[in-house]
């Protein structure tokens, strides 16, 4: 595995890139000119509406670094990591980064296992190796052959389908168990579901599992809708109840996933599920002897 180090200078990423290369198509990256970034707007949510989120809210600006500094208040390695780029092509919501360096800092230069799901471009890997440090285990997985070009640059790409269960167990078997997830992968909501399900057991205790462009969930195209029963939030909603099942009487939505689930943190876009033992809630009441 290699980590190169020499930085490219940052490009946008043209119209609809990132929702484009779900698919495993490519799109050349072209440098954007100096204009303003748009604040946004009545009309920028109609075009998003129209037109996609990745091209209403493109960034048209020329300092990413800037733009996510100035508005999350969020500077450090992982902001120079992205905003200086690397060889090969990442796109990422600009909100995500400080989310990341929240969720996966702890897991810095530690041996662990992350597994990232969408390859695409393999700029992401990259960059993880980067930020993660040498001694993490670094898979990334996807459904296009082309990403098996990837393969052990800044980490082992395996390709494959992620609702393709037995395919998942190989993966993890191959890492030697499994402590962080990241589903960038094909968003549509069948598949969140099926890679949740057969992931998040297999996930070690004080593990994270990370879910990007959960916009998604409210895109029929992408097998979710605004009430759809299948919009992922109605499950994460379930997993709430899951995790209070000691208070109430409805029972368990999935005792195979609830009761190790210790924390859900919903933020635009982006689900985050904790992993701990599961241990029925205990109260006491503590004062210091001879005082009441
Ligand atoms: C958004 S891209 C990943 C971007 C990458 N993580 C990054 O940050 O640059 C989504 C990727 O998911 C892959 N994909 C689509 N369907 C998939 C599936 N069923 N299983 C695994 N990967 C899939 C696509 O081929 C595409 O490369």
């Amino acid at each position: 595995m290699t980590t190169k180090k020499d930085a490219a200078p940052i490009m946008a990423a043209k119209d609809g890139d990132a929702l484009g290369s779900r698919g495993g198509k490519t799109a050349a990256a072209v440098e954007v000119p100096a204009m303003a970034a748009p604040e946004p707007s009545v009309a920028t949510e109609e075009k998003a509406a129209k037109l996609g989120p990745y091209v209403a809210y493109a960034f048209r600006g020329t300092d990413v670094r800037a733009d996510i500094r100035d508005k999350y208040g969020f500077d450090g390695e992982l902001l120079e990591l992205y905003a200086s780029g690397t060889e090969r092509v990442v796109n990422k919501w600009h909100h995500y980064l400080p989310l990341y360096d929240r969720y996966f800092a702890r897991w810095r230069n530690r041996p662990f296992r992350f597994l990232e799901i969408g390859v695409s471009r393999g700029g992401s890997l990259d960059l993880w190796r980067r930020y993660f440090g040498p001694e993490a285990v670094i898979f990334g997985i996807d459904i296009n052959p082309k990403c098996a070009a990837f393969d052990g640059i800044s980490g082992q790409v395996r390709i494959g389908s992620q609702d393709d269960q037995a395919f998942l167990a190989r993966v993890v078997e191959e890492m030697g168990g499994i402590d962080v997830v990241l589903n960038d992968g094909s968003h549509q909501m069948p598949h969140v579901h099926k890679t949740f399900e057969v992931l998040f057991p297999k996930l070690s205790y004080g593990g994270t599992y990370m879910i990007e462009d959960l916009h998604t969930a409210y895109m029929r195209r992408f097998g979710g809708g605004y009430r759809s029963s299948d919009n992922f939030f109605n499950f994460t909603r379930r997993m709430v109840d899951d995790m209070h099942r000691w208070y109430h009487r409805h029972g368990e939505h999935r005792s195979d996933l609830g009761p190790e689930c210790s924390g859900i943190h919903i933020h635009d876009s982006v689900a985050v599920f904790d992993k701990d033992r599961p241990f029925a809630p205990t109260h006491s009441r503590v004062v210091r002897q001879g005082k009441s």
